[in-house]
């Protein structure tokens, strides 16, 4: 039986994953690559992918790694040169990449809001558009439509204090998956795009997020915000990486071919309060 990530001959999917260092994007691309991916794994902190790409070779997997700083059209040009030389064209686009930024909606500056609408919103942008043609392209030879995953978050969903510019950055990866899903459509190109919303995911990015919300105001201390956020959630506890990995793959995979356009939560309850 085929993996859930290679095609109806039994040859790999090719995937991209951005932001590819970090907690849920490492995770990701492990994930990706043991069912059954290649996976090109890419994130602005280069350093820190080889150590990724080893161990994915490690399990028996296939990866390689390229520098991709999302909001630069340019570098998602030489990476689909790259992926399209080495590997032929892309079927998994997983828009991960993003950033965060705590701080009320008086004490935001122009060029924080800037800044996170760059990465976490229009790298989206160029990263679907870079690769559509790819994508389309692989979804008809193969088959099998190709996917894009891209991260929104329970910001997009609901109000979080302090975090008004990246809770927008957030709405607008929702939105644009809505409206691209229904274009797309229309279009007859052979792709679906899903958005995923986790909830606090033990991350870096987590733990700078918390220690900032303590500061604050929102909690008297880092550790006490850290067990206010757990308890925020009915399943009691933050998500690891590879818990929202998974739910990747699923949106990637062929098992969620009837889904395009939606909003996929993983926020342990959250939002259902
Ligand atoms: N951790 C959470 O609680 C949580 C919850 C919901 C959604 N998310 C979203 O999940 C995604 C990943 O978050 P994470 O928790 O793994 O964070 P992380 O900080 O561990 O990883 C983010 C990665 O993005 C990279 N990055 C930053 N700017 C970039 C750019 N311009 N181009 C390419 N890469 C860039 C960083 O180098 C880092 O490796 C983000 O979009 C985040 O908003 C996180």
């Amino acid at each position: 039986m085929n993996k859930l990530l290679e095609l109806k001959d039994g040859s790999p999917r090719v995937a991209l994953v951005t932001g590819g260092a970090g907690g849920i994007g490492s995770a990701t691309a492990k994930a990706l690559a043991m069912h059954g991916a290649k996976v090109m794994v890419t994130d602005v902190n280069e350093a820190a992918l080889s150590s990724i790409v080893e161990t994915i070779h490690g399990n028996g997997g296939l990866a390689m790694a390229s520098c991709l700083d999302v909001g630069d059209p340019d570098s998602w040009q030489q990476v689909r040169e790259q992926v399209l030389d080495t590997w032929g064209p892309l079927s998994v686009l997983v828009n991960n990449a993003g950033i965060d930024v705590v701080k009320s909606v008086a004490d935001t500056t122009l060029a924080e809001w800037d800044r996170l609408f760059r990465v976490n919103s229009t790298g989206m942008f160029l990263g679907t558009q870079c690769f559509l043609d790819d994508l389309h392209a692989a979804g008809q030879t193969s088959g099998v439509r190709s996917s894009i995953v891209n991260m929104s978050s329970i910001c997009g969903n609901v109000g979080v204090a302090f975090q008004s510019a990246y809770s927008a950055t957030k709405g607008a990866v929702r939105m644009f998956t809505k409206a691209a899903a229904v274009e797309f459509g229309a279009l007859d190109l052979q792709l679906r795009i899903n958005s995923i919303h986790p909830g606090t995911v033990d991350t870096a990015f987590a733990a700078q997020c918390l220690t900032e919300l303590g500061e604050a105001g929102f909690a008297p201390s880092p550790a006490e915000a850290r067990a206010a956020i757990r308890a925020a959630h009915p399943i009691g506890d933050m998500a690891q990486g590879d818990e929202i990995a998974d739910a990747i793959v699923f949106l990637a995979s062929d098992l969620s071919r009837f889904m395009t356009g939606s909003e996929m939560l993983v926020d342990g309850g959250y939002t259902a309060q």
